[in-house]
C-alpha cells in the first residue's frame, strides 16, 4: 500500500490568488514522484477553483455536515463536496471538536453519511494531555482510555464492510501546532492500541486493513522516523503543508 500524505491547509491562506499558487507550486513539486498517494485539503472557499487545477491530485474537504440537504444554514453538504469532485473528508479533526463542540455522536453520523455517498473519511483521534494523572496523582493512560472512547462511540453502528473505508489519523492534541511531535515509539504504541481496539470492535482482517495515519508537528526532517521507522500508513501535515517546497519534501521522503 503506496503511503497517504495529507495536506490540511485549515483556514489558509486568506486569499485565493495565494491558495491558487500553493497549490500550484505543490503540484508543480511533485507532479513526477510516484509511489505516494497524496491528498490537499482546501478550505471549502476554494475547493471549485483548486479542484480545477487538480488534474491527478486528490482533494479533500475539511469537514461537511451531517445531513445531506435542507435548512442548515453555514453548512456544507456531503453530496455538494462529492459533486464539486472532492474523494475525501476530514471528520472529527480536534479543532472541530474543541471549536465547534463536535461530539463523538456528531462524528459518528458524519462518518455514517460520508460513507454512504462514497466519499473516502479521514477520522482524526487523539487525547488532549501527554501526561495525565488521577485524582490520586498516579498516571494514566490517557491515550488509550481517549481513544478507545472514541473508536467506540465514532464506529458505533458501522459494519466492517465499510469500516475499512475509513482511514484513521492518530493525532495527539498535545503535537498539533506545536512543534512538539510525538516520539516514533509512542506513535506506534497507539497504532498498536488502535489496530487491537479495531480487532476487539470487529475482527483481525479489519484491523489489519484500516489504514493508520499520525498527525502533529510533521516537518520533512520526522516524516521518515513515522513512515519508515514504524511503518504507519501515511501522515496528516497541517502547517508544513502550508510551505510547498517542505510539503513536496515530505513527500518524497515518505516514499
Ligand atoms: P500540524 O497540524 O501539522 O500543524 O501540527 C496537524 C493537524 O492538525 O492535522
Amino acid at each position: 500500500m503506496n503511503p497517504l500524505i495529507i495536506a490540511n491547509w485549515k483556514m489558509n491562506p486568506v486569499t485565493l490568488k495565494e491558495a491558487e499558487r500553493l497549490f500550484g507550486t505543490v503540484k508543480k513539486e511533485i507532479e513526477e514522484v510516484e509511489g505516494v498517494e497524496v491528498v490537499v485539503c482546501p478550505p471549502f472557499a476554494y475547493l471549485p477553483k483548486i479542484i480545477s487545477l487538480a488534474g491527478d491530485l486528490a482533494i479533500g474537504a475539511q469537514n461537511c455536515f451531517y445531513q445531506e440537504k435542507g435548512a442548515y444554514t453555514g453548512e456544507v453538504s456531503p453530496l455538494m463536496l462529492k459533486d464539486l469532485g472532492c474523494q475525501y473528508i476530514i471528520v472529527g479533526h480536534s479543532e472541530r471538536r474543541k471549536y465547534f463542540q463536535e461530539t463523538d455522536e456528531g462524528v459518528n453520523n458524519k462518518l455514517k453519511i460520508v460513507l454512504k455517498n462514497l466519499l473516502k473519511p479521514i477520522l482524526c483521534i487523539g487525547e488532549e494531555a501527554r501526561d495525565a494523572f488521577n485524582s490520586s496523582g498516579r498516571p494514566v493512560n490517557e491515550m488509550s482510555l481517549v481513544v478507545g472512547e472514541q473508536l467506540a462511540k465514532d464506529l458505533n453502528g458501522i459494519s466492517a464492510s465499510r469500516v475499512v473505508e475509513i482511514t484513521i489519523a492518530y493525532e495527539p492534541i498535545w503535537a498539533i501546532g506545536t512543534g512538539l511531535p510525538c516520539l516514533s515509539d509512542d506513535a506506534m504504541k497507539a497504532v498498536l492500541f488502535i489496530r487491537k481496539t479495531l480487532t476487539n470492535l470487529y475482527n483481525r482482517s479489519v484491523a489489519e486493513r484500516v489504514r493508520i495515519l499520525y498527525g502533529g508537528s510533521v516537518t520533512s526532517q520526522n516524516v521518515i522516523d513515522y513512515v519508515k521507522g514504524i511503518n504507519m500508513n501515511g501522515v496528516l501535515v497541517g502547517a508544513a503543508s502550508l510551505n510547498a517546497s517542505e510539503f513536496a519534501k515530505i513527500v518524497k521522503r515518505a516514499i
